[in-house]
């Protein structure tokens, strides 16, 4: 009889000052996440909600207006930094195209866009920086996002498995969403640009990737997007990767985000991974995501 180990890792909770916050923040979990009262994206606090972010990795800032427009929240996220326009997926606002709408309807079974760990767009030359989504209409339970830590994921490696790691390069390819798309239609949840050809689009990144800001680093894979390491074969990278979305997606590294209603929610994908949950059936969701394009990884 074989015995299964009960081991789980267990981790510090992160020690961070909130007198430093004007606004009111309740860390989510030890690793990462906080939700923030008294931050108005129509006149934002640009430096501390930088603070945040580096402090939390992603936030969520209850009690937004309930009359905030589009173009209110386009002119947000334009003072985040440079938007990014979706290579993959339509625009529901022609005047917006760097909205992308995630809208997915109560009697609908289409695919649950996000249902994966990931970081938006890893695939690109310049990945995603921050992510901006609006929960314009939330389920009443359900449809969280849930996040992982990539910095406390790459902090709890051993010190030998870091440096085995450290100097390679992942290739991050779009594969899995082209073939999400090929084999079902995204249906009513978001809308697929479908006069083009889907180009693969695929780039190296270094596997421990730096924070330009802050300088903090963290383990750059992510499930979705992450099909092979540098000069391993492709045995050695299934099983590395393997270990490493199993090690990064372990209890104590994530953070499970609840929305409610006039929330917008922030976070940085070079520290994060994420992962929408589809357990929402049944209720209608509908979201407007921004991405703010980031750096080319170092
Ligand atoms: C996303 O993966 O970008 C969307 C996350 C969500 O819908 O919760």
């Amino acid at each position: 009889m074989s015995l299964q180990p009960i081991w789980a890792i267990q981790t510090r909770s992160r020690q961070i000052d909130l007198e430093q916050f004007s606004a009111e923040v309740r860390p989510v979990s030890g690793a990462m996440g906080a939700y923030v009262h008294g931050l108005d994206v129509r006149d934002p606090d640009f430096e501390q909600l930088s603070r945040l972010l580096h402090s939390f990795k992603a936030v969520m800032l209850r009690g937004q207006p309930a009359d905030l427009s589009i173009a209110d929240y386009v002119a947000f996220g334009r003072g985040l930094g440079e938007l990014a326009v979706d290579p993959y997926v339509e625009p529901p606002f022609a005047d917006h195209p760097a909205v992308m709408g995630l809208v997915r309807d109560a009697d609908s079974d289409a695919y649950n866009f996000g249902g994966d760990w990931h970081s938006d767009g890893s695939y690109l030359e310049r990945p995603g920086g921050l992510t901006v989504l609006w929960g314009k209409h939330v389920p009443t339970h359900g449809g969280d996002t849930l996040f992982a830590d990539m910095e406390l994921a790459w902090e709890t490696l051993t010190p030998a498995f870091r440096e085995m790691l450290d100097g390679r390069r992942v290739l991050h390819a779009a594969t899995g969403l082209g073939q999400k798309v090929t084999i079902r239609s995204k249906g009513d949840y978001v809308g697929l640009d479908r006069s083009r050809d889907l180009e693969r689009i695929e780039h190296f990144h270094p596997i421990k990737r730096t924070h330009p800001e802050t300088g903090r680093h963290a383990l750059f894979v992510n499930q979705a997007y992450s099909v092979g390491i540098e000069g391993c074969s492709d045995d050695e990278s299934a099983a590395i990767l393997r270990f490493l979305f199993d090690h990064s997606g372990l209890p104590a590294m994530t953070a499970r985000m609840v929305w409610e209603p006039d929330t917008v929610l922030i976070w940085d994908n070079r520290m994060t991974t994420h992962y929408a949950i589809g357990d929402y059936g049944g209720q209608r969701r509908e979201m407007y995501r921004l991405a703010i394009t980031g750096e080319t990884p170092f």
